[in-house]
Parts: structure tokens; sequence; C-alpha cells
């Protein structure tokens, strides 16, 4: 399948104009207007819009007024619109305590563009990349005997810190910053309550332990950071370049405090969304025994060349890929994209004045059955030839599209391979729990997994070279 044409327009236009004004959803209370609905049930309530309004309708959030966009037409103009139009920054209000001050939420749109670009998402790092995840995998399952059981998410999200600091920024600092640092982004990731609509600084313990877990992460850089002083070492990572750069005057460029931020918006876009789609790639081929015996399949036929994971993640793996997709569908990590409108947005014969917001759900969009469908159908085949349906830039869109798709896609994908390719060759896997307890957590603006996802494991008797053992010839 193509990409599906837009039939009207998609370029907005950034001259004023006098359109009609979105209809507005049903079920608005004083004040709060949808917000505490958006805090029950998210999905039903961005679903509801769409079935009561079509293209183009509003909700409120505590005063902040959402113009939701549906449809690939509609979601086309809200991915292309320029920054300066649409912007990224005010639209999240959550982030700007997690980030802190003069970072990426809190920056004007060159700023972020230069945060946004971390050089070790080149191509040409990913070799180095995929044998870290590999080792970090490895590392992991160490501790893993014959057989057990372990809690999907709470491993994930241990792995998925470790790989994202150690390829992001650097495996010194990977080290230094100690094995309890995945429970402090946790507590960051359960600080983004949509209730910062009404005040990101209200005095409720989510937020105070949010700041605390933050002050706990800046302190932890402090230290190693004087450590390093003291050692006299320099160290080419991230961290100490950002450290060593000066300004005019001779004095540090940036705060502990700013380069914290820095670190906490690098890892924040790749870190939960990677650990929650690991989880759900597992659960899935875990409830499909039919698909998982194919994956497993694939691997064993993949793997039989003696090869490593590093080796393995780089090249195409059909059928796994399918799957990453199918679950990345039914299950994104993110499932509200939003902009503040800076100049008008027109779009059809609706115009959405400057001031407030605009939105795209990838959780409504990934399911449109126009493109997808039996939409509620796990059907990995979905992406195979001729089907390929992710190839709809503006309707599959787990990675976002446009201007600001994912810069980490490639990185992800990758990721995901790897640590899915090591567990499933090494263990034979199974859910511990009724399948249907496997549910999404989306209470907070960050999507998680319920806990407990608990899944069984046993050692299989093929199992699965993954250091790189001799001198490979990576493809390129
Ligand atoms: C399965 C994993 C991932 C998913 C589903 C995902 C999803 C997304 C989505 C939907 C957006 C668009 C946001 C918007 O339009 O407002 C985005 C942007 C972004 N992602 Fe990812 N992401 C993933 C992993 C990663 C990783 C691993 C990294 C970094 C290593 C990363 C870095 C970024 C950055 C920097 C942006 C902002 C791009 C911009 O605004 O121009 N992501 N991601």
């Amino acid at each position: 399948m193509t990409a599906a044409p837009s039939e009207r327009s998609a370029i907005p236009s950034a001259r004023a104009t006098s359109g009609a004004a979105a209809p507005v959803a049903s079920g608005r209370l004083p004040l709060l207007g949808h917000l505490l609905e958006l805090r029950r049930d998210p999905l039903g309530l961005l679903q509801r819009v769409h079935d009561e309004c079509g293209e183009v309708g509003e909700i409120d959030l505590a005063g902040h007024r959402l113009v939701m966009l549906y449809g690939a037409a509609a979601q086309e103009a809200f991915f292309r619109a320029p920054d300066e139009q649409l912007d990224q920054a005010a639209a999240y209000p959550f982030m700007k305590p997690i980030f802190g001050p003069g970072v990426v939420f809190d920056a004007t749109p060159e700023q972020r563009k230069q945060a946004l670009r971390n050089r070790s998402l080149r191509d040409q790092f990913m070799r180095g990349h995929a044998e870290m995840i590999a080792s970090e995998t490895e590392r992991m399952l160490a501790e893993f005997g014959e057989s057990g059981e372990f809690d999907l998410l709470d491993f994930m999200a241990e792995l998925t810190i470790y790989t994202s600091t150690a390829c992001l920024i650097g495996k010194e600092f990977r080290d230094e910053l100690g094995r309890d640092v995945y429970a402090l982004f946790y507590e960051l990731e359960r600080g983004t309550d949509a209730i910062a609509y009404v005040n990101p600084n209200l005095p409720l313990p989510i937020f105070r332990r949010r700041d605390r877990a933050r002050r706990e992460l800046v302190s932890r850089l402090e230290a190693i950071f004087a450590r390093r002083e003291r050692a006299g070492s320099s160290t080419e990572d991230l961290f100490g370049v950002l450290r060593r750069l000066r300004d005019a005057e001779g004095r540090p460029r940036f705060s502990t405090d700013t380069i914290t931020g820095m670190f906490i918006s690098m890892m924040f876009a790749g870190h939960h969304t990677t650990s929650v789609s690991a989880s759900w790639a597992l659960i899935e081929l875990l409830r499909h025994p039919d698909w998982l015996r194919r994956v497993v399949g694939e691997l064993d036929t993949l793997f039989a060349d003696g090869r490593s994971v590093s080796y393995q993640a780089l090249r195409e793996i059909p059928l796994l890929e399918c799957a990453l997709k199918e679950s990345l569908r039914l299950h994104p990590p993110l499932i509200l994209l939003m902009r503040k409108v800076i100049q008008d947005f027109q779009y059809a014969r609706f115009t959405v004045p400057a001031g407030r917001n605009v939105g795209v759900s990838i959780a409504v969009s990934n399911r449109m059955p126009e493109h997808f469908p039996e939409p509620e159908r796990y059907d990995p085949s979905r992406y195979l030839a001729p089907r390929q349906e992710d190839a709809q830039p503006f309707a599959w869109i787990p990675f976002g599209a446009g201007r600001h798709r994912c810069v980490g896609a490639a990185f992800a994908m990758m990721q995901l391979k790897a640590i899915v390719s090591i567990l499933l060759r090494r263990y034979e896997l199974e859910l511990a729990q009724p399948s249907e307890s496997y549910t999404n957590d989306h209470s907070k603006m960050v999507v998680s997994v319920r806990q407990p996802c608990r899944v069984r494991y046993r050692r299989r008797a093929v199992s699965a070279p993954t250091a790189r053992s001799h001198q490979e010839e990576l493809p390129a």
C-alpha cells in the first residue's frame, strides 16, 4: 500500500483566516473541562472525540483548549506545519519541571534543534551500540538461573537505562551513575500527570517525588564530576565534553543542573518508549504462539550462521520486524502528540486560532479501520508485501511523522531486535498471568505497562551465541 494521498490541501495556511471553530466534545465539566476523563480513560476520550466530531474536535484541559485532528489528511497538516506556526514547547507543561530551565521544552525552536542533534545517533555509531546493547542484556541475564520468573517491565526499564546511558552518553558514565538510577527515572516518568495542566508545581506527592528524583540525579552528576576532577581524569564521553566547554569569560558554559536536564531530555525520549515497546513486543508474541513459533524459527535459522546478536540486529529480521511493528501499532508508548498554535492554523473549513493547542492521537490513528483492516486484530503479516500497511506515513505513526518524526527510530528498532532476539533465543518464555491482565497504564502522560507483568522463563537447549567471538564482517 502506498502513502494515502491527501484529498485536501495538507499544507496549512500561515495567514490569519476565519474558518469555522472546531466543535467541542460533549462531557465538558466546569473549570476542569475534560481533564479528569483524560486522566481516567485517555484512549476512550480520544476515540470518543473522533466518533462525535469527525476529523476535527475540541477538548478542554483545565482551560487549555486542545483541538484534535483525525485521519491521514488532517494528521499530515499537523506533522508538516512549521515550528513557527505549531510549536512543541508550550504544549507539554508537565515536562518543564523534569527537564529544567533552558532545556528542550523551555528553549527556543533553534536551541531545541541543537540539543536534539545527538551525534551518537548517527549511522556510523550503530555497530558499537548494537554490541553495547548485547553486552548490557547479557550482563542482566547473568543473574538469571535455569528457570524462573521476572517482571518484564522492571527488567526492560532497568536494561534500557543502561543501554541509553551507555550508548548516548558514554560507557564510563553508565558505570559511574549507579544501579538504582532507573528508579529515579521511574519517579520522573510518574511525575507526568495530566493534572500538570492545572499547575505542574501543585503540592502533590507525585510532583514532590518527581522533584526529589531530579535533585538526586543532579547530585549524582555533581559527585561524578567532583570524582573526575579529583582524579584528574578527563573523559571523552558527552558528560566530559559538556563540562569542559567554556564561555568567553572562561567560565563553565553549562551548570551541572543544565547538563542533568540535557541528559534527562535525551534519555526521556528513548527510555520509557523503548522499555514499554520491548515489554509489549514480548507479551503479544507470547499471546500468539503461532507468531512466536514463526519468529523463533526465523531467529534460529538466521543465527545458524554463528554470528553474534550485534551483527544480526543490524540486518533485516523480517518476521520479528513485522511483530515489532504490530505491537507498536497496538501499544504505542506515546498516544497523544501536541503543539501550541503560534499562528492561526487552517485545516479544511476549520481555523484553530493562535493560543490554542492542536493534537494528534497516535493510538486512534493506528487503529483507523480504513488503513488497518480489522484494527483490533494482532496480525504482523499486515506489514508483509503486498499489504505493507506501515507504508502510510501519516496513518501508521508510532514514531510520529514529518519534521518531528522520532530521530531515534532506527536506534530503537535495532535495540528492540537485539533484546528480543537474545531473550527468545536463550529462553522459552510464557506468560505467568492471565493473558487479559497485561494492560497499559494510562494514568500518566507517559504510558506504562500495568504491573505486575510477570513472565516465566526456562533455558532452551539451543543457546544463542551473543558476544562477538571472532572478527565479523558487519553488514553495512
Ligand atoms: C520504541 C521507541 C520509540 C518510540 C515509539 C518513539 C516515538 C516518538 C514519537 C511519536 C516522536 C514524535 C514526537 C512529536 O511529534 O511530538 C518522537 C520524537 C523523538 N524521539 Fe522517539 N521514540 C522512540 C525511541 C526513541 C529513542 C531511542 C530516542 C533517542 C535515542 C528517541 C529520541 C527522540 C527525539 C529526540 C524526538 C524529538 C524529535 C523532534 O522533535 O524533532 N526516541 N519519538
